[in-house]
């Protein structure tokens, strides 16, 4: 693996990052559950990324995101996402952080009660973010709102940047090609924790919402030469074309590191839609069941909205034994834990 990505790493060294997470993050075995279920199960801690209590995949994103913001002299930044984002709130305390001033257009997917603000929003609050709430308007699609409040976004970076206060515009989900190349980086720091442990990981499953997650994961997966099969398990409807999407997000991933490899949808990508149902920031049974199970056996906290949906097709495929017993199995733990403190609606049955 050393020889393979050297060269990649040489690259990942020359672009332009903040330093705002903690790497590597903690991987171990679960014993416990590995017992009950009977395979061994492995987790890998990105709740953990920091640089808050609240961590989460974001982080290895907006280190390259900001960083790039910062080169080309961005001193504002504007992204996108439901108003309990965790992509938006940790874009805000990011953004905090390398003093550039964050400014967030989100869509009420749950409405918010300004009275009992909680949760993600309560955090953005407490940052002081330019907060820009896009409610869902009678007759329109959550995708449709979505789309508008892209619009009204990029009008308010075009206006700033026009100012003289050049204005970074980050994607929802920070899916762009200078995001998922954090998590390149992050499944070669994943490959070195396998080769100093000796293992070989059979299976990853993790949750997938934007796309730039799993495009790192299959861009860093590529440049290690792994045979590890990455499951993702998907939060919303996706079809076909969001593979395609994210084949190309990878690949941008690969060429943007110079390499020659590339990813391919039908060969490389899995997702899996069977467990998000009945849709975004609605709780199901199977998530409620997966958040109390790995509580009450590790003392671990999954959230309803990511998380607990990708741990519940976990569980499902080990106990309907699509998963072979004694397998390796990573659970790619990737934040989230706050949506357990956002409005009811969002919870499900946690107990
Ligand atoms: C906790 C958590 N897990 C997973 C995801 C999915 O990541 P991606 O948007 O890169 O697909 C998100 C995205 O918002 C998230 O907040």
């Amino acid at each position: 693996m050393e020889h393979v990505t050297r060269e990649a790493r040489k690259l990942f060294e020359v672009l332009p990052r903040e330093q705002l997470g903690f790497f590597p993050t903690p991987f171990y075995r679960l014993d416990n559950l590995s017992a009950e279920l009977g395979v061994n199960l492995y987790i890998k801690r990105d709740d953990f990324t920091g640089m808050n209590l609240f961590g989460g995949n974001k982080i290895r994103k907006l280190e390259f995101l900001l960083g790039d913001a910062r080169a080309k002299g961005c001193d504002h930044a504007v992204t996108y996402g439901a108003t309990q984002s965790n992509h938006a709130m940790e874009t805000v305390a990011s953004c905090r952080k390398c003093g550039i001033k964050p400014i967030l257009y989100l869509t009420a997917v749950v409405p918010p009660d300004d009275k009992d603000v909680r949760a993600n929003l309560l955090l953005d609050k407490i940052m002081d973010a330019e907060l820009h709430i896009v409610d869902i308007r009678p007759g329109e699609t959550e995708e449709e709102a979505e789309a508008r409040s892209f619009e009204m976004g990029a009008a308010r970076a075009a206006e700033l940047t026009a100012a003289g206060h050049p204005c970074y515009d980050i994607p929802m989900g920070g899916a762009s090609v200078m995001g998922s190349v954090g998590f390149a980086r992050g499944y070669l720091e994943f490959e070195d924790q396998l080769d100093a442990a000796g293992l070989h990981a059979d299976y990853i499953f993790h949750a997938t919402g934007t796309g730039g997650t799993m495009a790192g994961l299959a861009a860093g997966r590529k440049l290690c030469g792994s045979d590890t099969k990455i499951i993702s398990v998907t939060v919303s409807r996706k079809d076909e074309s969001y593979l395609h999407k994210v084949e190309d997000l990878a690949n941008n991933v690969l060429k943007l590191l110079n390499s020659p490899l590339k990813v391919d949808w039908q060969k490389d990508l899995c997702m899996d839609t069977g467990y998000y149902a009945p849709g975004y920031e609605q709780p199901n049974e199977a998530a409620s069941e997966a958040i109390r199970l790995l509580a009450r056996t590790e003392g671990l906290f999954i959230d309803p909205v990511y998380t607990g949906k990708a741990f519940a097709g976990l569980l499902d495929y080990v106990r309907s034994g699509k998963i072979p017993a004694g397998s390796n199995v990573v659970f790619w733990h990737t934040g989230g834990a706050t949506a357990l403190f956002a409005e009811q609606s969002i919870l499900g049955e946690l107990y």
